[in-house]
């Protein structure tokens, strides 16, 4: 039985198998948190109840050691799962060696050496199974309202999205690059299937080491025949609506382990706020404010909230340690009074890097040149304003890609849309209407040096029955970073790879 299941043998008995997560041990009881990758449960293995020599077994037993419990189920509301075996049998499969990861804090270089390992922690486990909804949400989404799941090869002979990011392969002895969009090969299928989505991994090679950059993404790109930008954009809304009801109906448990204050999630149901670049520029600059809120007059206020809350901080951590440092303080007072000055230390680490940050922000801010693509910054400064993400359409074509409609009102202007998530998480959907005519294609690749020989398939579709279309390219890391409030990107994978990371 899995740990998941155990409601449906409350009162009877079950049998778990998983690894020993926890260990404790008091007169004649071993308490053993068991995992077992649907959950996680209580074990309490007692002397009286299984005898000397499976008590034995049980008291050798080390972190991650591989086990069989036999035992009742009991209900019991104060445990992880809401519910404890009460061993009456232990098999052991392994006693493992000296686990490397322990309960005191690691580095994080240190633990991504040890992914492999470090995906069994509980934080991981919540993580993961929030990416699994996800996926599954996403899937239902465009499985529901008619969209074919179609697959983009990942070997391909152009680029989308630049040609400064490319992974280059060699196929055959002939140059390929791994793929950094499934979107031209979507737009194809759209024209044969109507409504299609891709679900892949896709590439890009800039040597970043941001908190939001992945070597290796995984991408879901839908393109729709007949669909303008606007019709796009309550496609993304929808899904991204599906998906957040999703989570918080599914990972309730998960988002909690994670500490994810879910206010951000819930108020996200709204529609999204749809702005043209230009609005965006002047919301960034100041020279408009949001719901009474001046950007960057908040983020002074802030600056100086957080100078005083610094200064309070650190008067009261010295205070603590001075009081630490008399003698005659009671066990107790002391282990209080240093469980405080952690929480402090942690405030003033984020306090910090506040008094680092604002600044940089403001100084972005008041200096924006319109016509520029959006810096982390910028999008940051932006979407703080929000409790939802926003979306910012009709971006200076000379910033986006080749394939993007002209604003027919502003031939200016590329009818690209993107996602911004709020909470300083910035982009998370890239997409837009796609240019139909061939001429002006043809135009924008020798604007921007691609070879014209590998984009004839691609122009075919614009001779063969051009429709107007649109599509978007949802990155699903960026979607869990930003639901599970992680700091980098990194965690929101198994198997992260970027700039100076291969392995494990
Ligand atoms: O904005 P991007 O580059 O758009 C495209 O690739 C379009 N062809 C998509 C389309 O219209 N079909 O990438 C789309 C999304 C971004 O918004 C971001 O969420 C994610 O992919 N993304 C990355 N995620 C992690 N690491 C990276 N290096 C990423 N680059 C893009
Ligand atoms: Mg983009």
């Amino acid at each position: 039985m899995y740990i998941k299941e155990l409601a449906s043998a409350e009162g009877g008995t079950a049998s778990l198998q998983g690894w020993v997560a926890n260990k404790r041990e008091s007169k004649g009881i071993v308490f053993l948190v068991l995992r077992d990758g649907t959950g996680f449960c209580q074990c309490v293995v007692a002397l009286d109840q299984v005898g000397p020599e499976v008590f034995e077994k049980a008291s050798g037993l080390t972190m991650e050691s591989s086990v069989k419990v036999n035992g009742r189920v009991v209900r019991d509301e104060r445990q992880v799962g809401g519910f404890e075996l009460q061993a009456d049998g232990l098999e052991v499969y392994q006693v493992a060696e000296e686990y490397p990861i322990s309960k005191k804090e690691h580095g994080v270089d240190f633990l991504m050496d040890n992914r492999h390992l470090w995906l069994r922690s509980s934080r991981q486990w919540a993580i993961m199974n929030i990416r699994n909804t996800i996926i599954y949400s996403i899937h239902r989404y465009f499985q529901e309202q008619g969209f074919l799941q179609m697959d983009a090869p990942i070997f391909t002979g152009n680029a989308c999205e630049g040609t400064s990011n490319l992974f280059e392969t060699d196929f055959y002895g002939d140059p390929a690059y791994l793929s950094q969009s499934g979107q031209l090969y979507g737009e194809a299928l759209a024209m044969a299937f109507g409504r299609i989505y891709t679900f892949g991994p896709t590439f890009r090679a800039e040597k970043s080491k941001t908190r939001r950059h992945l070597s290796e993404f995984w991408m879901i790109e839908p393109e729709m025949a007949f669909y303008d930008i606007f019709q796009n954009m309550e496609v993304i809304e929808g899904m991204l609506h599906h998906v957040i009801r999703d989570v918080l109906a599914t990972n309730r448990r998960e988002l909690e382990l994670i500490g994810r204050d879910t206010a951000i999630l819930e108020s996200s149901l709204k529609p999204f706020p749809r702005m043209t670049y230009d609005e965006a520029v002047r919301i960034i600059r100041g020279e408009q404010d949001v719901n009474g809120v001046n950007s960057i007059a908040s983020l002074r206020e802030e600056l100086t909230a957080s100078t005083a809350r610094l200064e309070a901080v650190q008067q009261e951590i010295a205070e603590r340690e001075a009081g630490l440092a008399k003698p005659g303080m009671k066990k107790g007072e002391i282990a209080f009074h240093q469980g405080k000055i952690l929480q402090l230390r942690k405030e003033q680490d984020e306090l910090e890097e506040d008094l680092r940050n604002i600044p940089q922000w403001i100084e972005s801010a008041e200096n924006f040149q319109y016509g520029n693509d959006f810096g982390g910054s910028d999008e940051t400064v932006l979407t703080r304003l929000f409790d939802v993400p926003v979306m910012v359409y009709d971006w200076p074509h000379e910033v986006k890609a080749f394939y993007l409609k002209r604003n027919p009102d502003d031939q200016s202007k590329a009818r690209g849309v993107d996602v911004l998530a709020p909470e300083g998480y910035g982009e998370i959907v890239g997409g837009g209407e796609r240019e139909t005519d061939a001429e002006k294609l043809k135009q924008k690749i020798v604007e921007h040096e691609l070879p014209m020989e590998a984009f004839e398939w691609y122009l075919d579709l614009r001779r063969y029955g051009s429709v107007p279309h649109s599509g978007f390219g949802l990155g699903l890391e960026r979607v869990v970073t930003w639901i599970c409030k992680l700091k980098h990107v990194r965690e929101s994978i198994p198997f992260g790879r970027m700039y100076g990371r291969l392995l494990p």
